[in-house]
């Protein structure tokens, strides 16, 4: 054994051990070098068999290269292992300043957006909105409202009826009747609420859809104020200047009774395809309260007038978004929904 070979054999180590960059491979080169059949673990051991002088110079010096080497694998394990843990801090790594993922979240219905809209207008007007049964009897949704049994009037109503003289309400009238039998005038209240009618559905016909229903009760009360409000409210509604006009009409539970047109949002009263060249459209049922619907309500007609009206709220949401089919509203579909 000469000297020279110790010092091939510690810089081709060396070598090694600074190039690799992977642990495993170290370990390795570690084994090739110091482990127990490893060349310089080979080399102390065959010392023994040298005479005492060399044994002890070249002793001394394969364990200096022993030392080097330890401290040389010691500290690239240390560098390795050091990448690696960065390395997979890097990986894990979250940026907080990336945009986050919107999630999916639902909205208003376009009817409700409106009902919505119809209730603050008329609130911001000093009316309370007020709320009734969907399953009326036949009292509060007819008789009460001066339809009586026979009355031909009934037919306008095609009415699902339950057991129990019960049905389900046609209008959101009932809830005016409700009301006045358990407040005194002065009262202002709006009802907006779902209606049952037993028919075939069409484009703008359905079995089930939103009336709005107004009442206005108290010492002098006249049409002057109805036409007031009605015309505010649709100018608030559509957000522009409308006209509106009255024509005779007949309702049992109103005397006078009259229908309402505005004017036509499509062509602003110049005349068109949707109102028929007329230039209004066709929007509201109204009048002057009965004697006999404030008489069955507990009501002294002698002491009290007012008006009351009724409107169709999917009607109004269809001239609003521009809908030309009232099923859409109650079809669920989402492709409909998802544009509101
Ligand atoms: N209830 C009527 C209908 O369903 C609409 C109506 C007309 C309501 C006149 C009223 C009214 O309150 O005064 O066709």
């Amino acid at each position: 054994m000469k000297k020279i070979d110790l010092k091939i054999i510690k810089n081709r180590a060396q070598k090694e051990i600074e190039k690799t960059s992977d642990l495993k491979e170290l370990n390795d080169i570690f084994k090739k070098y110091l482990g127990k059949r490893g060349e310089l673990t080979q080399i102390l051991r065959s010392l023994e068999k040298l005479p005492k002088q060399k044994r002890i110079k070249i002793g001394k010096e394969a364990n200096q290269v022993k030392n080097l080497l330890r401290i040389k694998f010691d500290q690239k394990a240390l560098e390795l292992k050091e990448k690696v843990k960065r390395q997979a801090e890097e990986k894990e790594w979250i940026d907080i300043t990336a945009p986050g993922k919107k999630p999916i979240i639902g909205h208003l219905h376009p009817l409700t957006l409106v009902k919505r809209k119809v209730e603050e207008i008329f609130q911001g007007m000093g009316f309370t909105v007020v709320e009734g049964p969907e399953i009326e009897t036949g009292w509060y949704n007819f008789d009460a409202l001066n339809i009586p049994k026979e009355h031909p009037a009934r037919d306008i109503w095609d009415t699902f009826y339950l057991k129990n003289n019960l049905l389900l309400r046609t209008h959101t009238t009932p809830v005016d009747v409700r009301y006045m039998e358990k407040n005194n005038p002065p009262l202002r209240i709006i009802t907006v609420g779902r209606v049952f009618r037993h028919e075939a559905t069409d484009a703008s016909h359905e079995v089930n859809f939103y009336q709005l229903d107004g009442l206005m009760v108290g010492k002098d009360i006249s049409v002057a104020n109805f036409k007031a409000i009605i015309q505010e409210f649709f100018q608030r509604f559509f957000e522009k200047p409308i006209e509106i006009r009255m024509r005779p009409s007949y309702f049992p539970f109103t005397e006078p009774s009259f229908e309402v047109d505005m004017t036509c949002l499509n062509c602003n009263g110049k005349g068109c395809s949707a109102c028929q060249r007329t230039g209004w459209m066709e929007m509201l049922g109204a009048g002057m309260v009965h004697p006999n619907v404030f008489k069955n309500s507990g009501l002294n007609p002698k002491n009290w007038q007012g008006w009351a009206f009724g409107m169709g709220m999917d009607r109004l949401a269809m001239m609003n978004y521009k809908i030309n089919d009232i099923r859409l509203f109650y079809s669920g579909d989402l492709r409909f929904l998802n544009q509101f």
